[in-house]
């Protein structure tokens, strides 16, 4: 006879059914063969699997086992089914009915019969819940974020011994949901706030023009002028995210191993500031089982670059097609996954390898072909996907100093949500690649011309740029698109002389840096 037990697994962030399979034959050797694709992990679980049984006394069938994870052609990564493989070399007969129909297990065993948490169960529990599933058993620890799923029942477990009760009727576990309370209190406070960075009024506007257009930024000034810490501050201006964006954020976290253990469901929009040495594979994702990289955990939010230049040029070339395209597949020989990865990418430099070029009273030691080696480090094609570029001077004593209190994160963001939802209006029923259209910064040309209208000065005014500045034509579309959410933030459907000028202040570092 074959016994079923179902348990779920992750692909990427999707999760998918698996079906455990165990058949018996008695009078042979005692052993239990794991087939359908197992990684190293899942064929240990025998170990695990007979000494949390035998701790517990739980009786398991003598004889070989044979335990067939189905779909049998796609692979299967973790410790997840430990559980469920235990559940089905069970000996029943012995232990008398246990009903473990319309239920799914998930849970690594230790070897004292303890149930341990793992990676990517709100997928799991997602996917469970669409095929219908009444009730998913999860390990204590990731009970609260497979909560998230609502519409599935979740019992937390975390021992064997408790499960059994259950299963058997002698005590039963309250099933794990999170009340509104509860999800409030989850509702991210940020922690960093604007109000902590003095001065730096050009900078924090331009910030504040980046969150609403979800535009890219390059910071350039010299050392200590805060770059990092506006950077950090970004995501406490940007709009909050929907329960949507929050789940997908959260799904790519928890399969990554890096969902915080009381943090259930990501709220905050993420920062992800990976240090220069980052592999490619680190920022990207890979592995041999590939793992979203620091651009998915960066999904929704901010993908923080600091020190640009030091920066491997092939590793950030990396880059160039996730950013246009909002997502990444990877390629292994275990298999092909995609991760989401739509961020915006901050990215802040010196500029110079000294740090003091154009500083108001430190004098440069640099070279100017020094310094524009320096400059040249960094990726043409990678600069060109970013539309704002902002100096950040060093501040004065007397600003950094004074007493008066700068602007709350939470006031800039009450600005920058509502010309977000100026917006969303316009682009209703835009698409770009088959996906909705979000932000200006995503518009493609046709976009630009329908949307990006400038009034009869507007236009005078950037004739007169193109023909000073030597603007290419590019930049002038990224102008244009820069104006759009200055206006933006006036509700205006007309981009005017005072929005465009804004646009051109915003992308002058070109010319002073690079020549262009
Ligand atoms: N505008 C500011 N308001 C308040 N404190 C500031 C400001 N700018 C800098 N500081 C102080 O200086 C410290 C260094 O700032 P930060 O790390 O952001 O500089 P940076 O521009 O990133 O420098 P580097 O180029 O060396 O990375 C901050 O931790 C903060 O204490
Ligand atoms: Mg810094």
């Amino acid at each position: 006879m074959v016994k079923i037990v179902c348990s779920a697994a992750v692909n990427g962030i999707d999760g998918f059914l698996v079906s455990v399979e165990c058949v018996y034959a008695s009078n042979v050797r005692e052993k239990m063969e794991i087939i359908g694709l197992p990684d190293t992990a899942i064929r240990e679980a025998e170990g695990r699997v007979r000494a949390a049984a035998a701790s517990c006394n739980l009786p398991i069938m003598h004889g070989l086992l044979t335990v067939n994870l189905a779909p049998a052609s796609q692979k299967k990564e973790g410790t997840g089914f430990d559980l469920p493989i235990l559940l089905s070399v069970l000996d029943t007969d012995k232990l008398g009915s246990i009903n473990l129909g319309g239920k799914c297990f998930v849970g690594e065993l230790s070897l004292t019969g303890e149930i341990k948490p793992v990676c990517g169960v709100l997928s799991m529990a997602l996917a469970a819940k669409e095929l219908g599933f009444r009730e998913i058993f999860v390990p204590y620890d990731n009970a609260a974020e497979a909560s998230i799923a609502r519409g599935i029942n979740v019992i937390p477990v975390r021992n064997l011994k408790e499960l059994m009760n259950h299963l058997k009727g002698i005590e039963t576990i309250e099933p794990k949901k999170l009340s509104m309370k509860e999800l409030q209190e989850i509702a991210a406070l940020d922690t960093l706030d604007f109000c902590d960075v003095k001065g730096q009024d050009d900078a924090k506007f331009a910030l504040e023009i980046a969150a609403a257009g979800f535009h890219n930024v390059l910071m350039i000034g010299p050392p200590g002028s805060g770059k990092s810490m506006l950077a950090k501050r970004l995501p406490s201006i940007m709009p909050r995210m929907t329960l949507n964006d929050a789940i997908e954020s959260t799904r790519i976290h928890s399969v990554a191993g890096t969902l915080p253990s009381n943090t259930p469901l990501i709220t905050s929009r993420p920062f992800r500031s990976p240090h220069h040495t980052v592999s490619a594979a680190g920022l990207a994702g890979g592995g041999k089982y590939p793992l979203p990289g620091e651009i998915s955990l960066a999904h929704n939010g901010v993908l923080f670059l600091d020190e640009f230049p030091e920066f491997d040029k092939t590793t950030t070339e990396i880059l160039r097609q996730p950013m246009e395209d909002g997502k990444v597949t990877i390629t292994r020989v275990s298999g092909r996954v995609t991760y989401p990865c739509n961020f915006m990418l901050v990215a802040a430099m010196n500029p110079c390898k000294c740090g003091y070029y154009g500083h108001l009273t430190k004098a440069c030691i640099c070279s100017p072909a020094a310094r524009l080696s320096y400059m040249n480090k960094i990726s043409g094609p990678l600069l060109d996907r970013i539309d704002i570029q902002i100096e950040v001077q060093s501040l004065e004593f007397a600003t950094l100093s004074s007493e008066s209190g700068a602007e709350k994160s939470a006031d800039i963001r009450q600005r920058v949500s509502a010309a977000r939802a100026y917006a969303a209006k316009r682009f209703e029923f835009e698409t770009v690649n088959g996906k909705p259209l979000l932000f200006n910064s995503q518009m493609q040309a046709e976009h630009v011309k329908r949307f990006c209208m400038p009034t009869q000065k507007g236009i005078e005014l950037l004739k007169k740029a193109y023909d000073s500045l030597g603007l290419s034509a590019r930049g002038y579309d990224k102008i244009l698109k820069l104006a759009r959410t200055v206006a933006d933030f006036d509700n205006s459907e007309m981009l005017t002389e005072d929005h465009i000028l804004l646009a051109i202040q915003l992308r002058t570092l070109d010319r002073n840096y690079w020549g262009k």
